[in-house]
């Protein structure tokens, strides 16, 4: 597992160049996200907190699921991203980095996070983890998707290459490498459910911790 990934600020500006292109990914990730959202179960009312919107695909279908009456509250490191999301929904949208979140403890009832953890460096990890946990509701659920290690022969190979490529320029990759984050999760203090998807070859993991 690679421990280092890309500077805060690399990420920053790569994202805020990627701006659309983002979507491109989603040929490789959107079964794995769907079943996120589907085991997330956002009920109308909820109050639920978004990290890493990305262009604001599932954050649209967020809003939705919380209704009128609920709170979605977007966050991302790079302001491209959350004005791209400001165009699929009209939620509050907060700036920032994952390792410190602006709101108060046990503020919500659902936490989700797609391909976020994978571009932070290992180091770090613990900290956004807590900051998930403290943002929670004591029975509160969150829900994260992540590239992950291979599982079959396909995603293996998938792997493979793109770990090769990973050494050359994780840039490239959008700073994403796999990982195996139930171990990290419970360490964090949450019980966790773990599933995987293989899309095209790539390989996602979706962790409900609780
Ligand atoms: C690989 S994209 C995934 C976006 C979206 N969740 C999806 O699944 O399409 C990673 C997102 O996390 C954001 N990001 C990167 N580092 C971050 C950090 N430290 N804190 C918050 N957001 C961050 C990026 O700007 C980008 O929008």
């Amino acid at each position: 597992m690679f421990q280092e990934t890309i500077s805060r600020e690399d990420a920053r500006q790569l994202y805020n160049r990627l701006g659309p292109g983002l979507d491109r990914s989603n040929r490789f990730e959107e079964r794995a996200k769907a079943l996120a959202l589907e085991l997330l179960a956002v009920e109308e009312g909820q109050r639920v907190l978004h990290v890493g919107v990305g262009t604001g695909m599932e954050h649209a279908v967020l809003q939705r699921a919380a209704g009128p009456r609920g709170l979605v509250v977007g966050h991302d490191l790079a302001r491209g991203m959350l004005e791209l999301t400001r165009r699929h929904a009209d939620t509050p949208l907060c700036e920032g980095d994952a390792v410190q979140l602006p709101c108060r403890t046990g503020m919500f009832d659902r936490i989700f996070s797609a391909y976020l953890l994978d571009l932070i460096p290992l180091v770090a990890i613990p900290a956004v983890l807590r900051e998930f946990r403290r943002a929670l509701r004591p029975d509160g659920r969150l829900v994260l998707v992540s590239l992950t290690e291979g599982v079959n022969l396909p995603s293996r190979l998938f792997v493979a290459g793109w770990t090769l490529v990973y050494r050359l320029s994780p840039q490239w990759l959008g700073g994403c490498r796999p990982l195996q984050l139930a171990p990290l999760l419970e360490a964090a203090g949450f019980a966790v459910e773990r599933r995987v998807i293989v899309q095209r070859g790539f390989p996602s993991e979706v962790l409900v911790g609780r």
